[in-house]
């Protein structure tokens, strides 16, 4: 039995969002496919995220140095330990599925704050002689992203785009070997043609669900 995580960056659960509508295709189809596994959808949106600001900062700064969890202020223990409870759920799960909307090239910026909680050295990479190195080679990551232009790779506005770049680097760097996508892409720019990039995004979804 496989954990999935299903990640969501979007404020809206609406049937309008492309990017969620993908999503939940594919979801239902992996579920029919395997229906032993666990999902766990994390809304990004609606979680406690820490960003790593003073607070973390600190009581980094105070560990490093040996102080004890326990005289760390309670600001600093919260949040460390959440981001702590955040990374360990992560590196325990098997398979990921982020789903976002493009805004401004990228993901919305709570995406970023759950990457800067799953970056943790010794948990999902570690520092070597040759450079960091990935410790999640045994699991899968999947990426459906809507954008109202065409922004991915081999496009003309490729280099525009971040989002799913940014989201490969980092299955690179923390060493998941298997990482798709999925772009609901081009529908503002071809309203006419919405409805059929929708369809063939969500086969698409289908298809890789058979075997993700
Ligand atoms: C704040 C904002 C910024 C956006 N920026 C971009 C952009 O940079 N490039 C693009 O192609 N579409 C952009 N869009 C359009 C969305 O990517 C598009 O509507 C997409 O379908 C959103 O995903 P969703 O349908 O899952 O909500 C933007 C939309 C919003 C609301």
């Amino acid at each position: 039995m496989s954990t999935v995580l299903y990640i969501t960056a979007h404020p809206n659960e609406t049937e309008a969002s492309y990017s969620l509508a993908v999503g939940k295709q594919f979801l239902e189809a992996y579920r029919a496919a395997n229906p032993n596994d666990e999902i766990v959808h994390l809304d990004l949106f609606k979680m406690d995220i820490p960003r790593i600001d003073a607070d973390v900062f600190s009581a980094w700064e105070k560990l490093g140095a040996g102080t004890a969890f326990d005289q760390l202020t309670s600001e600093e223990q919260a949040k460390v330990a959440r981001l702590g409870e955040l990374v360990n759920q992560f590196v325990e799960a098997d398979k990921y599925v982020f789903v976002n909307p493009t805004w401004n090239f990228s993901y919305p910026p709570v995406m970023k704050a759950y990457i800067d909680s799953i970056c943790v050295a010794g948990k999902t990479f570690k520092y070597t002689d040759k450079g960091p190195v990935g410790l999640l080679g045994n699991k899968k990551a999947l990426h459906i992203q809507a954008s109202g232009s065409v922004l991915s790779p081999g496009s003309a506005y490729a280099d525009f785009e971040i989002g799913h770049r940014h989201l490969d680097v980092i299955m690179k760097f923390i060493g998941v070997p298997s990482f798709e996508a999925i772009f609901v892409e081009g529908m503002a720019a071809a309203s006419d043609q919405a409805r059929q990039i929708k369809e063939n995004a969500i086969q698409q979804a289908w298809n890789i669900a058979k075997t993700f």
